[in-house]
């Protein structure tokens, strides 16, 4: 007998040719998700894809800001979430009000906005980056430009580091990236000695200072392909490791902990989009993200800002 969960994979197969849709999905998300994807990738790889897809449909397996910028790049399409609610922390940190009024505080600034925020944020934006271009953006800007960073304080502090560029930073944090253990880290190297510390730049700086690779999602699957050691300790969102392991079967890869007994390293807002709901989303068209054409273009000039620097 066919299982409950081959059935819907089926009808996702079938309901794509017939929508002429196309499923991109963000590493973070459920591996039966990333299972049915036409795409996977990080932020950067999958504004990428969404802005050059011929499809009429695309089924955005990730989170709010994510859809809502394919739609930014894409508009002629449709662009469907999941799930309505999959928010971020960072997006939710900033709202566009409140940039606005830090904007008017710093006239003379240029605003460098992290892709995790709204439309809206964009909109008042002088250009984006994600956190695999981030430095790049950074370096692009006029050395005699002061910059204000946005929302993710953790991810601004490191491209401070490693640009020297002093920026002032909005206080916005990732809820997952801020929840590995520095202290839960340390044991784990101990137990695990030469095993490779992957990080994502949104985690804290306390548990940066231990990473050996730095990156975004697509640099640090990247580094578990290339780098020869047979352990890697994995301080990100752990949808990713279903990757690492099918590019890697024999190596071990470990979740970084969090500081509590919970299983607040997995993104809540990531994992409100299931394989049935994929399937809905697919099947009615909904929920579809939609926005003002005003709102849209401001939105675009920075990405497209961001698309050429990339
Ligand atoms: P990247 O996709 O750029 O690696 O960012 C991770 C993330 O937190 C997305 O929400
Ligand atoms: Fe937002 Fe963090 Fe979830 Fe990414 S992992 S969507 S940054 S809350």
């Amino acid at each position: 007998m066919i299982s409950k969960a081959k059935h819907i994979e089926a009808e996702i197969e079938r309901l794509k040719k017939a929508q002429n849709a196309i499923i991109l999905a963000h590493y973070y998300q459920d591996s039966e998700i990333q299972d049915v994807a036409d795409f996977i990738g990080d932020s950067l790889q999958l504004a990428q894809e969404a802005k050059k897809t011929n499809a009429d449909v695309i089924v955005f397996a990730g989170v709010h800001f994510m859809a809502e910028t394919a739609k930014i790049l894409n508009p002629t399409r449709k662009v469907v979430l999941p799930d309505l609610d999959a928010g971020c922390s960072l997006a939710q940190s900033c709202p566009a009000d409140q940039l606005a009024a830090w904007k008017k505080l710093h006239p003379e600034h240029l605003v460098v906005s992290y892709i995790n925020c709204t439309a809206g944020v964009k909109a008042l934006s002088d250009i984006i980056c994600t956190s695999s271009n981030a430095e790049k953006v950074v370096r692009s800007l006029p050395a005699d430009k002061p910059i204000l960073f946005a929302p993710d304080r953790n991810l601004g502090a490191y491209v401070m580091k490693q640009t020297g560029r002093k920026m002032d930073l909005w206080q916005g944090t990732c809820i997952v990236h801020e929840t590995f253990s520095e202290r839960k880290l340390l044991a784990l190297k101990h137990d695990h000695p030469g095993a490779v510390v992957l990080a994502h730049p949104e985690c804290e700086p306390t548990v940066l200072r231990h990473a050996d690779v730095i990156g975004s999602t697509s640099a640090l699957l990247k580094a578990s392909q290339t780098n020869p050691a047979r352990a890697f300790i994995v301080a990100t969102e752990p949808g990713i490791l279903h990757q690492m392991q099918r590019a890697s079967p024999d190596k071990q890869f470990i979740p970084a902990p969090p500081e509590g007994n919970c299983a607040c390293n997995e993104c809540p807002y990531m994992k409100r989009n299931t394989l049935e709901k994929v399937l809905l989303a697919l099947r009615d068209l909904t929920p579809e993200i939609t926005m003002p054409e005003d709102l849209r273009l401001a939105a675009l000039r920075p990405m497209e800002r961001m698309l050429a620097v990339s």
